[in-house]
């Protein structure tokens, strides 16, 4: 085989269904490592807020989604994705999106989209019964669309979408190998640390979720994080401060290791909380003021955007017009291939 010698151009591409605000959850699982990698300048950086998945499941309440596509848009300005350095778009604006879709459904089986375990999963917590949106069961292919659209290579997400990258990889595979082009790039994931990329809910359910009532909001003012704090689950058996408590399981030891960056304090706490006399309100207490830091300028940042929504519609619709030219090119590539381009 001939080397291929055109350097790659390095790629991200990410979204999140517009359905409620976004969490701490979220930003620990896939906003800090986006910025992250935005901030590093070697990446392009392309930022999709996906309305048109998030329809899938609730085409009967598009005011829902209307709604949180401004809250996810404001939620991402206010952790640190930057306008100017990454492209902020909308799915639904970006019609080449739905045509790649269409010709990627034809490579995949049913069989296929009825084994991703991300989807089973959704599935049946969603209770759809016999009546799955077939616009939901294929969302995986529509996720194929958007990241190969872009020709992304590097994909931060949290690590239940890696079914859908792999899904996209053997689309990719078999595009390239029927149309025997290079055309679609395989992409691949970029999961957060071992043991960093989920947190549990406040009431230690291992999901961080709007339907269990359990998280912290990016855009929380300072009472509701402090009262949400002191309401978390600890050690159940903790009862007396003199008691020796458990910091497996306990969700405040959790958020700490996960949002505290003075680690020798962290396991000064757990020393003295394993051998007792260290209270819960206490150890809830710092990790008050730990999480006040780090969402204060989050929220500062968000009420600012928030205060110019016209200027944040802006940015959206600059980011779409800047999206709509790139995937229309991997679109033309894509039917050319195929042989559609019949009065070209
Ligand atoms: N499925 C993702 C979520 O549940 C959202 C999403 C849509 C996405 N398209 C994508 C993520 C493409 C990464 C790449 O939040």
């Amino acid at each position: 085989m001939e080397e291929f010698t055109m350097t790659e151009q390095k790629v991200v591409l990410t979204g999140d269904r517009p359905t409620g605000q976004l969490h701490i959850g979220h930003y620990v699982g896939s906003l800090k490592n986006r910025v992250a990698l935005q901030n590093t300048g070697d990446y392009k950086t392309f930022i999709m807020i996906a309305d048109m998945q998030a329809l899938t499941d609730n085409a009967r309440d598009p005011e829902k989604i209307r709604h949180s596509l401004t809250q996810v848009a404001l939620d991402y300005l206010a952790v640190g994705i930057d306008p100017a350095k990454s492209t902020i778009f909308v799915q639904s604006q970006i019609p080449a999106l739905s045509e790649l879709t269409q010709h990627y459904m034809n490579l995949v089986s049913v069989a296929r989209l009825e084994r991703n375990p991300t989807v089973k999963t959704e599935i049946k917590q969603k209770s759809f019964g016999q009546s799955v949106p077939a616009g939901f069961f294929t969302y995986p292919v529509s996720q194929a669309a958007d990241i190969t659209a872009f020709k992304a290579n590097t994909v931060p997400v949290g690590d239940d979408q890696e079914p859908m990258l792999e899904q996209t990889r053997e689309i990719v595979r078999s595009f390239n190998n029927i149309y025997k082009q290079d055309i679609l790039v395989e992409p691949e994931g970029y999961f957060p640390p071992k043991g960093q990329g989920r947190i549990p809910g406040l009431d230690g359910n291992a999901k961080m979720s709007k339907s269990l009532n359990n998280a912290i909001y990016l855009a929380d003012d300072a009472d509701t994080i402090q009262k949400k704090v002191m309401s978390m689950y600890t050690d159940p058996q903790h009862i007396k401060i003199e008691d020796p408590g458990h910091i497996e399981g306990n969700t405040v030891f959790t958020y700490l290791d996960i949002f505290d960056d003075d680690k020798a304090k962290v396991q000064e706490l757990k020393d003295q909380y394993q051998a007792g006399g260290l209270g819960d309100v206490k150890i809830k207490r710092y990790l008050n003021e730990v999480l006040q830091a780090t969402l204060k300028p989050i929220r500062e940042r968000r009420e600012q955007y928030a205060a110019d929504m016209d200027g944040v519609y802006k940015i959206l619709k600059d980011g779409s017009d800047a999206a709509n030219e790139v995937a229309n090119q991997t679109l033309k590539e894509v039917r050319d291939a195929i042989g559609i381009n019949y009065f070209d």
